[in-house]
């Protein structure tokens, strides 16, 4: 099998996770701005991943808007954020990011990654300030804004290796290519 690593990173977690994502699977590694549809439709399978921002997957129209040149071939994208792996916040993603007849084409998966203010640009910290402002203000936050108010502090790291198996399992499935 013939597989490419696609991936769109601000601070290093959808990077990880697509660096290990190519190892198991000896695939090549592209970052997303060095790489087209052209390459990526030369491949029999495309894993692309990117961090999630305000729901979004960070660069993921590079799949979704030419799935047709990737018919036949095995696609997984996934996403990587802060939250918790809740059933809830990955159907609100997956709804956010993908139609109906997308997902008939491509498997998504949710790997969480983490939350490091220190390593956002400019523009990623006055958004971030501004919710920070916003939960502070909330009288009941929940556990998951808790959790996010105080890694504004403390950075917080959840990218684990073993989180990658069910995506490198999907990719290896029926890989008639090492029958
Ligand atoms: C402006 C902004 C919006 C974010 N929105 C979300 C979000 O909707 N859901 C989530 O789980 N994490 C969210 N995050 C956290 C990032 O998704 C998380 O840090 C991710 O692991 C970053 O991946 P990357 O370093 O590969 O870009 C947000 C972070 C920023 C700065």
């Amino acid at each position: 099998m013939h597989a490419i690593v696609v991936y769109r990173s601000k601070t290093g977690c959808a990077r990880r996770y697509a660096g290990w994502i190519a190892e198991e699977l000896g695939a090549d590694l592209y970052e997303a701005s060095r790489c087209g549809i052209e390459r990526i439709a030369q491949y029999d399978a495309v894993v692309y991943g990117g961090g999630l921002y305000a729901a979004g997957i960070n660069g993921v129209k590079l799949i979704t808007n030419n799935l047709d040149r990737l018919r036949g071939k095995k696609v997984a994208v996934f996403a990587t954020g802060a939250s918790p792996p809740h059933e809830e916040a990955i159907r609100d993603v997956t709804e956010k990011n993908f139609t109906n007849e997308q997902l008939e084409s491509l498997c998504f998966f949710y790997l969480r990654g983490g939350f490091d203010y220190k390593k956002l640009g400019a523009p990623d910290r006055f958004l971030m300030s501004l919710l920070r402002l916003r939960l502070k203000a909330k009288k009941r936050p929940t556990a998951d804004e808790r959790g996010l108010l105080a890694a504004y502090d403390h950075p917080v790291d959840f990218v684990k290796r073993q989180n990658i198996a069910p995506l490198v399992e999907y990719i290896k499935s029926q890989d008639t290519t090492s029958l």
